[in-house]
């Protein structure tokens, strides 16, 4: 679903807009934050629906466990829970 041709780029990109949207919205909220609720609607078009593109960051916090190890703690995780579920209300887009 993220193209097989010619994708490699956007999908490089597409990581790296994602993981600073992230680090804005669990910062100081400056703006790259908006590019969340942006980008769901636009996925919307590329036939990404809402609850795969949401998967998204899921699937980069437990990378992070992964690589983290044993650096991983329970506070961490909790922190990542609590971002998730602060996202997924940011991102729902009204009926
Ligand atoms: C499983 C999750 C996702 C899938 C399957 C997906 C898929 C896609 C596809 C198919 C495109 C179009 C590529 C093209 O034009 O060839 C795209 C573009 C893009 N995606 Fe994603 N995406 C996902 C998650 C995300 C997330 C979480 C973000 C950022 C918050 C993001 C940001 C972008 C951006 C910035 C573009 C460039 C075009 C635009 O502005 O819409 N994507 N994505």
């Amino acid at each position: 679903m993220f193209r097989t041709q010619g994708s490699e780029l956007v999908m490089g990109a597409m990581l790296a807009l994602t993981i600073e949207a992230i680090l804005d919205f669990a910062g100081q909220r400056r703006g790259h934050f908006r590019l969340i609720a942006c980008e769901v609607v636009s996925h919307d078009g590329y036939g990404t629906p809402r609850e795969l593109f949401i998967a998204f960051f899921g699937v980069i916090r437990d990378t992070l466990r992964d690589l983290l190890g044993d650096e991983w703690s329970p506070q961490i995780a909790q922190t990542w829970d609590r971002l998730l579920t602060e996202i997924d209300a940011f991102a729902g887009v009204p009926a």
